[in-house]
């Protein structure tokens, strides 16, 4: 059987845990997807970093842009991150050399998400971007495909695990916000700009692309209205529990009669619901529908292993032949333009 050939783009966390998993289960995966899943080549800015995984396997190539339009290449994994330069110049290079594409990059998506679905669609090839909301928990999957039947009502959820640590945290040890900020960099959990995180943007971006997932319309950032934890003082924090409330850095996405509604805000949630019972970095997701109402998703929304393994889950999918469109379920009663689907076939 044919394999199927990866070139991965960036070897940091995410990209060292995709290489992991691909040795670690090859024949798990070709057991799983019916041939073998291999790596050819791959890309990263520093090629004498040691990463502590043997890359000597795979052609090495500095430029991402030539990687992604390698003859040996048939899927682009693109686990560089960023919303321009080369991550967006090397999807689209893939996408033009007729390559599918796998990513976790949100903010890429969630600002150029339409503009590349419709690229993709052109190209008759797919972005897949499992990775990108909510870490590990498949609830792009789960949205696609074991909810198809549903019209959705609303999604929500607790998307980024460093706020929800910075909340409990507050909580449990009465310590003040700048102080578990601080602890927060301390411990690497911030991202290189920690606005994204605080700020409520990255949880913005994974809510953008959960929304126009679950209602079928154009990725739609701007249209989030976002407020971030850095406000919340441990005063808050005790009225809220004085009355049986949890502040959550909270998304929501629903139908409203101006359109799609879409907010990422700090929420009183009841402490005795499953998103009140949310502890540390953890993620949660709700979604409701005519038919169930209530799903709710709960698990790793960060870190090597959990990205990576979502990363595989598209990869798999791809190996399998399963080409199934993201953005762009039909939808819509809303006044929001449809989206392009991404290249089904
Ligand atoms: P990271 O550890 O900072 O790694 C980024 C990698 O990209 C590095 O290997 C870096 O090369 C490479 N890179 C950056 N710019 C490059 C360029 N111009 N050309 C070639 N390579 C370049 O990032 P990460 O945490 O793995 O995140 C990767 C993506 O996954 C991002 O989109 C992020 O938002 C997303 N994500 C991450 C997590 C997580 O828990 N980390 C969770 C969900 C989604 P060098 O190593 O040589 O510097
Ligand atoms: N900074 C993000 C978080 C990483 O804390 O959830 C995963 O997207």
């Amino acid at each position: 059987t044919e394999p199927l050939r990866l070139g991965i783009a960036g070897l940091g966390t995410v990209g060292i845990g995709v290489v992991k998993i691909v040795r670690r289960h090859a024949a798990l995966l070709e057991a799983r997807t019916g041939r073998p899943v291999v790596i050819t080549a791959v890309s990263a800015r520093d090629a004498s970093k040691d990463r502590g995984v043997s890359l000597g396997d795979y052609a090495w190539e500095t430029d991402p842009v030539a990687l992604a339009k390698r003859d040996d290449v048939d899927v682009f994994v693109e686990l560089m991150g960023g919303h321009e330069g080369p991550a967006k110049l090397a999807t689209e290079a893939a996408l033009a050399a007729g390559k599918d594409v796998v990513t976790a990059n949100k903010a890429l998506l969630a600002i150029h998400g339409q503009e590349l679905a419709e690229t993709a669609e052109a190209a008759g090839r797919v972005i897949r971007f499992e990775a990108a909301v909510a870490g590990g928990i498949p609830v792009i999957k789960s949205l696609t495909e074991g909810l198809a039947g549903n019209e959705i009502t609303r999604v929500m959820g607790v998307m980024n695990g460093t706020c929800n640590y910075i909340l409990t945290r507050m909580e449990a040890t009465g310590q003040g916000y700048n102080v578990l900020f601080d602890e927060c960099a301390e411990l690497g959990y911030l991202e290189a700009d920690p606005n994204l995180d605080v700020g409520g943007i990255d949880a913005g971006h994974k809510l953008a692309l959960l929304a126009s997932i679950a209602f079928g319309t154009k990725p739609a950032f701007d249209n989030v209205t976002l407020e971030g934890i850095q406000r919340i003082e441990l005063d808050d924090i005790r009225h809220a529990a004085d009355m049986g409330y949890r502040i959550k850095l909270l998304g929501v996405a629903q139908r409203s009669a101006r359109g799609l509604e879409q907010r990422m805000t700090p929420c009183l949630v009841p402490a005795n619901s499953p998103l009140g019972q949310l502890e540390g970095g953890t993620n949660m997701v709700v979604i409701e529908g005519d038919s169930i109402e209530q799903v709710v998703l709960r698990g790793p929304g960060a870190g090597e292993g959990p990205t990576a393994s979502a990363v595989l889950g598209d990869i798999c999918d791809l190996a399998r032949g399963l080409r199934i469109a993201t953005f762009g379920q039909p939808a819509a009663t809303l006044d929001d333009a449809p989206a392009a689907r991404t290249g089904l076939p």
